[in-house]
């Protein structure tokens, strides 16, 4: 039995049944009777002030006037759901009455008793019953209130991921992709996301599944194409010991871990023909066929899958099975590029300059004018992925403001001389006198051949210029 004070709230209206009650718990020094009331109004206004104090109501189910019955159960338990009431009603009525009884726990109660006859006069009701009545009252109590801590907990685990995942952007194509996660995480179905590399594939599935129904369950990622062509059976489906050599114990695979949760396969383009056949049958009757194992096992598992390849194309090509393209395509969600949503493109700059200059313990610088609109104005094969490398590099770069010459430089460690090329003539928004832009772009060029050679003199070679020009110019360019 437990040690914690049980403490208690009697309604009931009768002198008579409050000292039987009184007298029924008073052995037992954990149950302690606070307050005695002979109202419903009464009770509701003390359970209202002292909410978090009562842990059982004992209440009389007939009591003269205002509310009472199946009612005051409701309120009380409106006020707070923990709180486990029981109730104690004359025998003569509802000894036998079923129905009755049912009605109270409909109505919360947790407990139901007919009083005793009135020529007993020490007791409401066998004693020890009524005592462990109040007493699995309290325990279930507890449980409860542990069952909300846990979930609360849980919940905000889903909530702190949710934000750190969130999906950042103000163009019409993002608040398309904002609407459809949410739209399909109220559903089971497949979804198929495609979109180009580093557009956020992964982010979008990431957060249909903490969106969703299943989110206190595993989200398990699988990159297809890294998992070697001969484990990815025994990796998916998992074995039962002894079925070939090698396998010493039983292991479950990553759809039973997943079970009641989301698989997300990543690049399932480069799933394995051979094994794409158990695919499908875990998709059509949710039976995975273990190695090993005669009788197929049963998951609940939600499919999200991502590619950057044309999956149809590849199912014309006979590569990829056509019935599990359909099985795998039910819902689809396309993940737009940075080209295609531009003003997209300061806001996330803005995010990452955020986050990074925090990490490295930085102010935030500010863009000097024009900066930003090399970022607006360059092409981002690597989408939003290269995007926050290249924030992180102006960070480097610069100095206090980030400048353009930063903001090509951070670009321009993985650009071509035709994309340099590009920067400068794309930026619609400051045109140059022809000859600033040239002498901006001959300083680019010179730092970038310079950086690429050991000496000068090497420099001037690769430039085709007479070491003395070459020094002029680089004088003239404020190089030197
Ligand atoms: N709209 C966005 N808001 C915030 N962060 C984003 C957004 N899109 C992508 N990211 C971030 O960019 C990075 C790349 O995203 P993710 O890995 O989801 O892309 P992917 O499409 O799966 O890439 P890959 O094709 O290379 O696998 C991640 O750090 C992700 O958090
Ligand atoms: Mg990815």
């Amino acid at each position: 039995m437990t040690n914690d004070t049980i403490h208690i709230l009697v309604i009931e209206d009768e002198e008579f049944d409050v000292r039987r009650i009184i007298n029924t718990v008073k052995p037992y020094p954990q149950v302690k009777i606070d307050d005695i009331v002979s109202s419903g109004a009464d009770a509701l206004n003390l359970v209202s002030k002292k909410k978090s104090i009562y842990d059982v109501v004992i209440m009389d189910f007939q009591i003269a006037g205002g509310v009472m019955g199946e009612e005051l159960i409701r309120e009380i338990k409106r006020i707070n759901a923990l709180i486990q009431i029981i109730v104690i009603t004359k025998m003569t009525i509802h000894q036998t009455d079923f129905d009755f009884a049912n009605r109270l726990i409909q109505a919360g109660a947790y407990w139901f008793c007919t009083k005793y006859p009135g020529d007993i006069e020490s007791y409401i009701y066998q004693p020890t019953d009524f005592i462990l009545s109040i007493v699995n009252a309290f325990e279930k109590k507890r449980l409860e209130s542990d069952n909300i801590h846990t979930r609360r907990k849980l919940d905000k685990n889903v909530r702190d991921i949710l934000s750190k995942k969130q999906i950042i952007g103000v163009s019409e194509p993002i608040k398309l992709l904002r609407d459809q996660i949410q739209q399909f995480a109220e559903t089971n179905a497949s979804v198929l996301i495609y979109g180009k590399s580093g557009t956020g594939k992964e982010l979008v599935a990431t957060n249909i599944h903490y969106l969703s129904s299943r989110n206190l369950e595993s989200f398990v990622p699988i990159n297809c194409g890294s998992i070697p062509r001969d484990l990815i059976e025994s990796e998916l489906f998992g074995f039962e010991k002894g079925s070939f050599t090698g396998a010493q114990e039983n292991r479950a695979g990553l759809f039973e871990r997943a079970n009641g949760g989301t698989i997300f396969l990543d690049e399932v383009s480069e799933f394995p023909l051979t094994a794409q056949s158990k695919l499908l049958r875990v998709l059509q009757d949710g039976q995975i066929d273990k190695i090993g194992r005669k009788k197929s096992y049963e998951v609940d598992v939600r499919i999200i899958s991502a590619t950057n390849k044309d999956l149809e194309k590849m199912v014309q090509e006979r590569k990829f099975r056509e019935d599990l393209f359909y099985r795998l395509n039910v819902l689809q969600i396309y993940v737009p590029s940075l080209q295609e949503r531009k003003e997209d493109i300061p806001v996330l700059t803005d995010h990452y300059l955020n986050r990074y200059s925090r990490e490295m313990g930085r102010i935030k610088p500010e863009f000097q004018e024009g900066a930003m609109n090399v970022l607006i104005d360059y092409h981002w094969p690597g989408n939003v992925r290269q995007l926050q490398n290249v924030v992180q590099r102006m960070l480097f770069l610069s100095r206090g403001e980030i400048s353009r010459a930063n903001v090509v430089d951070a670009i321009g460690m993985k650009m071509s001389f035709t994309e340099r090329r590009q920067l400068y003539q794309f930026d619609r928004e400051n045109i140059l006198p022809l000859k600033e832009i040239e002498r901006s772009f001959r300083k680019e060029y010179i730092k970038f051949v310079r950086s690429l050679c050991k000496t000068d003199a090497e420099a001037a070679q690769k430039l085709d210029l007479a070491p003395p020009n070459y020094f002029r110019i680089s004088k003239e360019l404020g190089l030197k």
